[in-house]
């Protein structure tokens, strides 16, 4: 069955096609960075309308990449997030869909960035813990079969990336945040600044980054000169309290669950300095860790198109009445 990915819920626009018997086919990605870069952020209209600009043509470039004229089943992203955003994908996808006469199915973004971690070889085998950290999301998800998902702990103010996001802001150091702050943290002192790693000595698995964000403001504001090696080295004990942080939670998840892989998900999950990290971790406690490739970590359409044929695989699809969820919580999927 091939099965067109469409991901929109943000500020990215990716397609794929994926192949249940072959994998993925090929895929796609256009990043409207560089049109929110001066805002800081996404300005939530305008990715609305570069997606109606720029989703049609990628698909047809996709198509003419795989040598396809059509496809067996359409998934798009349908929440959570920017709702104008989703529903440019929502429907496109529903109207391909019914134009061809197949079925469609709309895709739980967090289900999309979990699953990412199956699309190439090692497959993680259910169950998994999951780390899901991006910009909108900082959770830890127990994964016990596909669409049966228990949230164990998740951030109760900003998501990982958003901190990263706004640290980077208030450093001028550009958007997004994330790769900005770990490029400039590589020149950082090791021993120039420390930032308390939050909640960790509380009883429970929720994260908070709102006020690791505030410490570093103090911090910011306190500097005589502000120079790149101070950024560099507030860069560097940001991300290394982050980084700790997910860590000191991850393990503790890991024992108070049992569970013996952990599988990572989201933008965040591209950071070199998390992966070495968790990677050492797990190894001292005998658990495997799986990652997504990079680029499939970050928001794109593989991920969409691959959970899409899991559930469309399962004959799960919707009627023609389709719609966008700004909010959507995982834990409330069918399993598949
Ligand atoms: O998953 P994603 O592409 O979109 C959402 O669903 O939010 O995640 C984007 C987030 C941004 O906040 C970005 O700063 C962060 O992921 N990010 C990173 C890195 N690459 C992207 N954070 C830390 N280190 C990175 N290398
Ligand atoms: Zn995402």
């Amino acid at each position: 069955m091939l099965v067109l990915g469409i991901e929109t819920s943000c500020d990215e626009t990716g397609v794929a096609i994926y192949d249940t018997e072959n994998g993925l086919l090929g895929h796609n990605l256009y990043s409207q960075v560089e049109l929110h870069a001066q805002y800081g952020g996404v300005v939530p209209e305008l990715a609305s309308r570069d997606h109606v600009r720029k989703l049609i043509p990628l698909i047809q470039k996709l198509f003419d990449q795989c040598q396809i004229k059509t496809v067996d089943g359409i998934a798009y992203t349908a929440g959570p997030g920017l709702i104008g955003a989703l529903l440019v994908g929502a429907t496109v996808g529903r109207s391909l869909a019914w134009a061809w006469q197949i079925p469609a199915i709309g895709v739980h973004h967090m289900e999309g960035h979990l699953l990412a971690a199956m699309l190439e070889p090692p497959v993680p085998k259910l169950p998994f813990l999951a780390l899901l950290v991006s910009g909108g999301h900082t959770q830890l998800v127990q994964a016990d079969a596909i669409g049966k998902y228990s949230i164990l702990g998740e951030s109760l103010d900003d998501a990982a990336g958003e901190a990263f996001d706004k640290v980077a802001k208030l450093l001028e150091i550009g958007y997004p945040g994330g790769p900005a702050i770990a490029q400039l943290a590589k020149k950082g002192n090791v021993n120039k600044f420390r930032f308390t790693r939050p909640m960790i000595h509380q009883a429970n698995l929720n994260f908070s980054f709102s006020g690791l964000k505030t410490q570093v403001l103090t911090t910011w504001k306190a500097q005589q000169n502000i120079d790149e090696q101070v950024k560099a080295d507030i860069a560097y004990a940001f991300e290394d309290a982050v980084v700790d942080t997910l860590v000191i939670k991850c393990r503790r998840a890991l024992q108070e669950t049992d569970l013996k892989r952990l599988i990572i998900a989201g933008g965040v999950g591209a950071n070199q300095k998390l992966r070495t990290a968790l990677t050492q971790m797990t190894a001292t406690i005998g658990a495997t860790i799986y990652y997504p490739h990079p680029i499939f970590c970050t928001d794109n359409g593989a991920m969409i198109a691959y959970a899409g044929a899991l559930r469309l695989m399962a004959n799960q699809s919707e009627s023609l009445s389709f719609n966008a969820y700004p909010r959507w919580k995982m834990d409330s999927l069918t399993i598949v």
